[in-house]
């Protein structure tokens, strides 16, 4: 499974992309508004300072909600580094942007997603890759990584060749769930990939090699 990180906060970026394991960013305009980045050219600049410190695949959002703005919009975001991936709405405009984008070679990200039959619509439009909102789902009483664990499944049987992003990630558990069910890649906050490492007999065990070796060596 591949590591996103889900922010537009470029301190974060460049903390998790030092750790060596991130493979991508995804951001979306709340993300964006969240770091103040506003205006077009500012938050055009922005995924490309993103683009500049991460190699992997770099999601940039739509605005537009028809057909034609969609197609505007995303373009222009392509154009802007060969890392971007454009964001688009699983609505019923977003699903034919999307298949417009695939018949002319733009990588897209299908995003809030939350159902098996939003997912099969990405798929068939040729969508890069799908983002179920696992937390979101969560939040109404819907066991939001069973979706993905049904999504991958339903991926293999057809053999669609959609990724599933799992989105929408609160906490370490969440990661270490989509691990299990399949997912293709968990985009999360700086947060939840560094509870990954947290363990008590890591630092237990950590500290009783220092104590041995300070007895031995002083
Ligand atoms: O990747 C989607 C994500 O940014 C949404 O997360 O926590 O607002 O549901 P959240």
């Amino acid at each position: 499974m591949r590591f996103f990180i889900d922010t537009a906060n470029l301190d974060q970026i460049r903390e998790a992309n030092d750790l060596g394991v991130l493979d991508g960013v995804t951001t979306n305009p709340s993300l964006m508004a969240k770091e103040g980045i506003k205006g077009e050219a500012n938050i055009k600049q922005h995924y490309v300072d993103i683009c500049n410190i991460v190699k992997g695949d770099i999601s940039a959002e739509v605005i537009a909600t028809d057909f034609e703005g969609m197609i505007r919009e995303g373009k222009e975001l392509a154009a802007l580094h060969e890392q971007i991936v454009v964001k688009v709405p699983c609505t019923k405009e977003g699903i034919k942007a999307i298949k417009y984008f695939t018949d002319n070679g733009i990588r897209t990200n299908c995003t809030l997603v939350f159902s098996v039959g939003q997912a099969l619509l990405a798929a068939k439009a040729g969508a890069t890759y799908v983002s179920p909102f696992i937390g979101r789902l969560d939040d109404v009483s819907t066991d939001g990584v069973e979706l993905i664990r049904q999504i991958v499944d339903v991926y293999n049987y057809y053999e669609y060749g959609t990724q599933v992003l799992a989105a929408s990630i609160r906490h370490t558990m969440h990661i270490v769930q989509c691990l299990e069910a399949g997912a293709d890649v968990a985009t999360c906050p700086l947060d939840a990939i560094l509870g990954l490492l947290k363990h008590p007999l890591t630092d237990i065990g950590l500290a009783k090699f220092l104590e041995d070796y300070k007895k031995v060596n002083g």
